[in-house]
């Protein structure tokens, strides 16, 4: 018999742990920082250090942020010819990368950093093809708790057989992240053009739905092979994907512009919209140089709760209503968020009678009957009460500026 057992452990042993994800990771949308969008490649040690150190003070930590991530350019050109490792640039990150993760940890943060399924990452660093079991020992090591992973340089040369199939290239990811031991967010990060929302349930964290964002509120700036998107163009790309959205997997809408260059009212329509859309919430800011409105408003809890309701169901658009755009949002304990954009050009009177919408959400299984049920109303934005929803709601609102409510019940 404790022979027989001996065998059976033996055998136990021997096969590799089943495939899978990190499970309880994410189960609201991740928060927190990525430098991309401000800095490019040109990113460094003092300046994470630095990020890490604002969370706290500017009370970023406090609202929930967490995750501060370094994206493309960390690395030397090439990987070490010896060990084939990563290495991290020596100007740039001169104590390497366990020191800013350590940092980032000390501050009770995590630390999140970039690669890309490719040959190169789009930037044209070493990329992990062929290595992903390599460099996830090597992440674990440093102490990464987050991984957003690029879908450039994916094409003809390497030979393997998931080359272009990107469900099977990120699912090699994420065994080798599973397999190295050390819980890590995975951030799929092919743009929505393999349809991630159909198999990244089981493989990431998040997947991004769309090409890079543009601080534009609706252009489309081209470069050619790709494209950058402005906040309704990434808004209005895909239909009918918020079903695969949820705790533990959802659609990335891209990191935010919030504070990069958008006038007042538009950083507030932009910030309120990712978390009506259960967004992960990245800031792509320098935070460094943030000023109060837009600290205020990244930092607006009452806003962020949208964002984070443990129900995880992606907002919906209710309808568009002369010239407004009124989306939907259902929340735990039979809660609502409504939010009402101005798409217009100029200041809009918004006179909106609640019971003249009969609003039933299909995929949360839920509707409201305006004449048994009477909400009262919160505005997030201004953090005060202002009645219910047995009143007519009547407001000025600028050009593209946005109005948000959460709607309850009284308790
Ligand atoms: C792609 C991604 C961006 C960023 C850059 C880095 O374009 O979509 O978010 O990570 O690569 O090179």
């Amino acid at each position: 018999m404790k022979q027989l057992l001996t065998i059976v452990t033996a055998i136990a042993l021997t096969i590799p742990a089943m495939a899978q994800k990190f499970e309880g990771l994410a189960l609201t949308p991740p928060m927190g920082w990525n430098s991309w969008n401000t800095f490019g490649c040109d990113i460094n040690e003092t300046v994470v250090k630095e990020t890490a150190d604002l969370f706290i003070k500017l009370g970023l930590k406090d609202a929930g942020y967490e995750y501060v991530v370094i994206d493309d350019g960390w690395m030397e050109m090439e990987r070490d010819p010896e060990t084939l490792l990563l290495v991290p640039n020596k100007q740039k990150f001169p104590n390497g990368i366990k020191t800013v993760a350590d940092y980032v940890h000390s501050k009770g943060l995590k630390f999140g950093i970039y690669n890309c399924a490719g040959t190169k990452t789009c930037g044209g660093y070493p990329g992990t093809r062929g290595y992903e079991f390599h460099d996830a020992r090597q992440y674990a090591q440093w102490g990464v708790d987050f991984l957003k992973y690029d879908w450039c340089n994916t094409g003809s040369n390497g030979g393997y057989d998931y080359q272009q199939n990107a469900a099977a290239s990120y699912a090699i990811m994420r065994d080798a992240i599973y397999q190295a031991g050390r819980p890590m967010v995975f951030n799929i990060c092919e743009w929505g053009d393999n349809d991630p929302w159909l198999w990244g349930e089981n493989i990431g964290h998040s997947w991004r739905i769309s090409g890079d964002i543009a601080h534009c509120w609706d252009c489309e700036m081209s470069f050619g092979t790709w494209s950058k998107f402005g906040l309704w163009p990434i808004i209005n790309m895909r239909k009918d994907i918020r079903k695969y959205s949820g705790p533990g997997h959802w659609n990335d809408f891209d990191m935010l512009e919030v504070g990069n260059g958008f006038p007042p009212a538009e950083n507030r329509t932009h910030f309120v919209m990712w978390c009506m859309l259960a967004s992960p919430l990245m800031l792509g800011n320098d935070i460094r140089k943030m000023d109060e409105p837009t600290r205020l408003l990244v930092t607006n809890k009452e806003v962020i709760a949208i964002d984070q309701d443990k129900l995880g169901i992606q907002g919906f658009r209710f309808m568009n209503l002369d010239g407004f755009d009124i989306w939907v949002k259902p929340l735990d304990k039979g809660e609502w968020a409504f939010a009402f954009v101005n798409m217009t050009e100029q200041k809009r009177h918004l006179s909106y009678n609640w019971s003249d919408f009969y609003l039933k959400d299909g995929l949360a299984d839920r509707e409201i009957q305006w004449n048994k049920q009477k909400f009262l109303l919160r505005d997030l934005l201004a953090h005060k009460d202002c009645g219910d929803t047995s009143q007519k709601l009547e407001r000025d609102i600028e050009a593209h500026d946005i109005i948000v409510f959460r709607l309850y019940e009284k308790k």
